[in-house]
This record gives structure tokens, sequence and C-alpha cells, in this order.
């Protein structure tokens, strides 16, 4: 018997390229393909690129340097690139790049069948990188037979808005759509119906979905606050997730959902990026530290157990001591459980790439390593307050020494390492009280089974 042909998909980047590749994943499996771990053996490569900073985009060019040695080995290989520096590169990638045969941007990840069927016929390269603002996301309902069994992203939106000046989001995924409501509400359904209990909205900055339907007929239909009640509403779903969020858009309907929904989950991941005002306003964030802390204050008034994570640049141009100290004292006021901190790297065609005052490679060193350090010390603090908490936990897998060492998450997001009985499955719940909190995760006992909902 012939066999089928197989691929392999390495992603970069954000939760978004990751479901993106499941879609991808999925629509190669219906032309027959099977999936491979290793990409020598593989038929068809597809690298799913992120651009959002250098080091990403480097990454993803040094693999695809690489693959040169396997195009060599095996002329038949289709080495295909998606994601958000294909839509940035183009045609310029296949002069970078002459080995690879397509180019595919996030929107145009449903003609992979048809690009693949026009490789078999004539193998000159395809750059397909189109960004409409109609483009509607299609019905798209996952394959629940591959993936995990028990937790599932699904998003809810494409594109940004927003032109945070350091941002190259925007220009690589184009602007905000919305997806249908109904649709996500029935690809909820679909996964629950199949046994999935965690589900994570997706969108680059899900607060505004709907909005960008201003001037349509189907505008003021429906508000992200909305889409979480529907979705909550969905027999089965015993936690729900979002992100990302953007503070200007977090309204007070939307903070409610925390104190009104079961069971969403008290995590809020809110990207803050300085905590200079001055800088703020150069990166074009349309808030202040001011009304960012108000806003998390209601939040924790609302729901006091939320645990909230947020990203951080460091050495965006123009920084001084000064805006970074502004930044340090922020991490005291807000004492976030964990933080990502980033080095600012121009992204072209953002507009911060003409800003004066480049800060230097070795300030930003030093500024990142400073917020990193205290930052690490303020998660270990924060997790050590969950000692002798009870927590319900969503079962992952198995610990890394034996069977009976687990790993899971709690609904803050943390991740929970746990001594447990034999024989627990991935999505199970289970109360474990807590005994120690580490730098990267808590770690305790677990109580009795508790197969039932979540409190
Ligand atoms: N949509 C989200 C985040 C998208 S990108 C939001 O609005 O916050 C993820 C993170 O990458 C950003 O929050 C930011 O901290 C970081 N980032 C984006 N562009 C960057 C750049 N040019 N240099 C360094 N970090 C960057
Ligand atoms: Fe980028 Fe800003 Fe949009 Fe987030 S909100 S994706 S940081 S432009
Ligand atoms: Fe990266 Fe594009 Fe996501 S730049 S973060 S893959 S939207």
């Amino acid at each position: 018997m012939k066999q089928s042909k197989r691929y392999y998909i390495e992603t970069f980047g954000c939760q978004m390229n990751e479901r993106d590749s499941e879609i991808m994943g999925q629509l190669l499996k219906e032309e027959a393909y099977s999936a491979t771990d290793v990409m020598e053996q593989a038929d068809l490569i597809v690298v799913n690129t992120c651009s959002v900073r250098e080091k990403a985009e480097q990454k993803a060019y040094s693999l695809l340097g690489r693959l040169k040695k396997l195009k060599e080995k095996n002329t038949g290989l289709i080495i295909a690139v998606a994601g958000c520096v294909a839509q940035q590169d183009g045609q310029r990638m296949l002069q970078r790049i002459p080995h690879v045969d397509l180019v595919i941007g996030p929107q145009k990840i449903y003609d992979l069948p048809s690009l693949l069927q026009g490789q078999k016929s004539c193998k000159t390269p395809e750059v397909r990188t189109g960004l409409s603002p109609l483009f509607a996301i299609p019905p798209f309902l996952p394959d629940v037979k591959n993936g995990s069994h028990f937790k599932r992203f699904v998003t809810i939106m494409q594109g940004c808005n927003n032109f945070c000046t350091y941002c190259v989001v925007p220009y690589t995924r184009g602007r905000e759509i919305s997806r249908n409501f109904d649709e996500i509400v029935n690809e909820v359904a679909h996964l629950a119906a199949s046994g999935i209990t965690e589900v994570t909205l997706l969108g680059q900055n899900v607060n505004s979905y709907g909005q960008d339907n201003a001037g349509t007929e189907l505008a003021g239909l429906a508000t992200f606050p909305d889409l979480l009640r529907a979705v909550a509403k969905v027999e089965g779903i015993q936690r729900l997730r979002f992100t990302t969020s953007h503070p200007k858009d977090l309204s007070e309907t939307l903070m409610r959902c925390f104190a009104e929904i079961d069971t969403l989950c008290p995590h809020l991941h809110l990207p803050v990026q300085s905590g200079s005002n001055r800088l703020l306003k150069l990166m074009n964030r349309h808030y202040t530290k001011e009304a960012y802390l108000d806003k998390i204050t209601r939040l924790r008034t609302i729901r006091p157990d939320v645990a909230i994570t947020t990203d951080l640049i460091v050495g965006f141009p123009g920084e001084t001591d000064e805006d970074f100290q502004a930044t340090m004292a922020l991490l005291e006021e807000v004492r976030y459980h964990n933080a990502f901190s980033f080095k600012y790297s121009d992204r072209p065609p953002a507009r911060a790439i003409a800003f004066a005052d480049k800060v230097t490679e070795e300030v930003k060193n030093d500024r990142l390593a400073r917020l990193k350090e205290r930052q690490e010390e303020i998660t270990v603090e924060r997790n050590r307050e969950y000692v002798g908490r009870t927590l319900s936990v969503m079962v992952e897998g198995c610990g890394r020494t034996n069977g009976e060492q687990w790993s899971g998450r709690a609904s803050t997001n943390h991740i929970v390492n746990f001594a447990g009985p034999s024989g627990l499955l991935p999505g199970q719940m289970i109360s474990v009280t807590i005994a120690e909190g580490g730098p990267h995760s808590l770690r305790g006992v677990a109580d009795v089974c508790n197969k039932g909902r979540e409190q």
C-alpha cells in the first residue's frame, strides 16, 4: 500500500499561530497527509512564523536556512512558510531563501490545499499574502480526535487596529475582523460535545470584539462580554479564559464578568508595556499609568483572587533612567503574579523605527536583567501566598519523576506540580493543597479526587 505523504509543522509566536497551525494540520489531513514529528521524514514542512520581535524573525530565518540541506537531499520536499514573517516579507522571502516553495499569509492558510495541488503540476514558488479588511474568518470546526483532549483555543478575531508604535502586528495581521458570533458559540459547543472542558478565546485585543462592525448593520449587536456570557452557557465548559486584553478597552462590564460568570478563570493578562506616562504616550497606548492602576484596583475589588500578569518592554526609543524607574515602581505597585519582559527591537514598518534616542544594547540588557530579577522575586512572593490554600487543579499530565507526580493548572493559570493518586487523567479536576511556591510553579499534595464541576 502506498504510504501517505507526511507533514511537519514548526510553530513560532502566539496562540493565534498555534491555532492556525492546528487548522493547517487539519486541512492537510483532509488531503490525506499524516503528521510526523521527525522533520527529516516529511514531504511537506510548514514553518509558521512570528515577527513580533527581531529575535522571533531570526529564529524563523535560521530554521529556514537549515532546511536547505533537506531540500538538497529530497528534491520533492515542499517547504511552506506561513505566519507573520511570510506576510511581512512576501516575495522578498523567495529572494532570501530560494528553496522555499510557498509563502502564505495568515488570511491565506485556507488556500494551503489548492496551493499544494498547484505544486504538483508546476514547481514554481508561489506567494499568497493578500490581507483584506473584508475577510471573513471561515467557520472551521476543530478536529477533536487530534490535539489536546481537554483544552482548546478558539480564535474570535483577527488583526489589530491599535497601531502601538513599536508593533508590527497591525501590518502582518491587518485590521481587526471579528468572527461571527454564532459560529464562535457553535465551535465551542462542538468542542464541549467532544469532551473539551477548557476554552481560551483568542484575539490580539479581545476587548474590542464586535467593534469593527461600527457603521455596518451589525454594529452594536454583540460585545465581548456578550460573547463571554454566551460561551459560558455552553454545557460542559468548566473553564473559560481569554487573551489578550488591551487596558484601554477593559470596561466595567467586562470586569464584572469576573464576578458574574462562575466558569471565567480568575486570571487576566493585561499588558502594560511601561510605567512611564511619557513613554505610554509615545507608544500610542491610550492610557496613563494612573488609569491602568485604577482598573487593576477595580478588578481586584470585583474579583479578589484574580491573578494578573503583564508584558513589559525595556529600551523603547527615548527611555531614560527615570522612565525605567517608573516601570520598576509599577512592578511594586501592582505586584504582578508574572510578567513577560522584552527588549525593544525595531519592527519595520512600525513607527518607532524612526523615533530618536535609540537605547543602546548594553543599557537594554542591564534594564532587562534588573527588571527580570525583581519580578522573579515578586513572583515567588506571590506564589508563596498560595501555601496552605486548596486549589482546583486541572490535570495536564505526569510529572517528570514518576507516575504519582502530576502536573496541572490552577484556575489562576499557575502550573501546579503535585503528588496524587495513580491513574489520573488529563482534564480531570482535583483539589490540591499547596505546600510550596517557587519561581515557576506551585507544589502541593492532592486531596480527594474531585470529578465534579469546579467550585
Ligand atoms: N496584543 C497584545 C500583545 C501582542 S505582542 C497587546 O496588545 O498587548 C506581545 C508582546 O510583545 C507585547 O505585549 C509587547 O510587550 C511585545 N512586543 C511587541 N512588539 C515589540 C517590539 N518591537 N520590541 C519588543 N517587544 C515587543
Ligand atoms: Fe500590537 Fe498594540 Fe495591537 Fe497589541 S494592541 S497587537 S501591542 S498594536
Ligand atoms: Fe507573532 Fe504574528 Fe502572533 S507577529 S505574536 S505570530 S500575530
